[in-house]
């Protein structure tokens, strides 16, 4: 499974990492907005630094919501790095972009996708990726994980390259439980990842270890 991880912070990016266990990075345009970028070159400048840390895929998410403006922005968005994923929304002009994208070899993330139709239609149109939010179908008290469940089974049955990346996720038995499903990748905070480090035996076992070595080694 891969890691990617949900942010535009770059140092939570850098933090990732430096874990080692970073295989890409997600960012939204809430997520930009909340590090403050803005403006047409300082957002090309940090995906461009985003890239320079992390060595995977970085999705860059378009504003447009017209066929012609994804394209164009998609465009300006792939020349900032080969790393550039093209991330476009579940709309009917972003299905369109995202075969035009497909058809010229460009990566692109689907977005904002919260039923399995809407998934097929993204592996249809070709999309690398397709991002079911499954926190935000938790928020709204239907299992996101069912997608997840959903999406593999579709997707296995007709052998669909499309790669599932369950986003909105937020903690670790989301990450595990994706695991269990097949997703391909996952996306989400760096809280989430470092959640799966826990374990009360680990301490509680590490603590009477070094206590050991203590009482032979003083
Ligand atoms: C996906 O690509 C989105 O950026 C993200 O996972 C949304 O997560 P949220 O529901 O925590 O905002």
């Amino acid at each position: 499974m891969k890691f990617f991880i949900d942010t535009a912070s770059l140092k939570e990016i850098q933090e990732a990492q430096d874990l080692g266990v970073l295989d890409g990075v997600t960012t939204n345009p809430s997520l930009m907005a909340k590090e403050g970028i803005g403006g047409d070159q300082n957002v090309k400048d940090h995906y461009k630094a985003i890239c320079k840390i992390v060595d995977g895929d970085v999705s860059a998410e378009v504003i447009s919501t017209d066929y012609e403006g994804m394209i164009r922005e998609g465009e300006e968005l792939v020349k900032l790095s080969d790393q550039i994923v093209v991330k476009i929304p579940m709309i009917r002009d972003g299905v369109k972009a995202i075969r035009y994208f497909s058809e010229r070899g460009i990566k692109t993330n689907c977005t904002l996708v919260f039923s399995a139709g809407q998934a097929l239609l993204a592996a249809k149109a070709g999309a690398t990726y397709v991002s079911p939010f499954i926190g935000r179908l938790d928020d709204v008290s239907t299992d996101g994980l069912i997608l997840i469940e959903d999406i593999r089974t579709i997707y296995d049955n007709y052998g669909y390259e499309t790669q599932i990346l369950a986003a909105s996720v937020r903690h670790s038995m989301h990450i595990l439980s994706c695991a269990k499903l097949g997703a391909d990748v996952m996306t989400g905070p760096l809280s989430a990842i470092l959640s799966l480090l826990n374990h009360p035996l680990t301490d509680i076992g590490l603590a009477k270890f070094l206590a050991d070595h203590a009482k032979v080694n003083k």
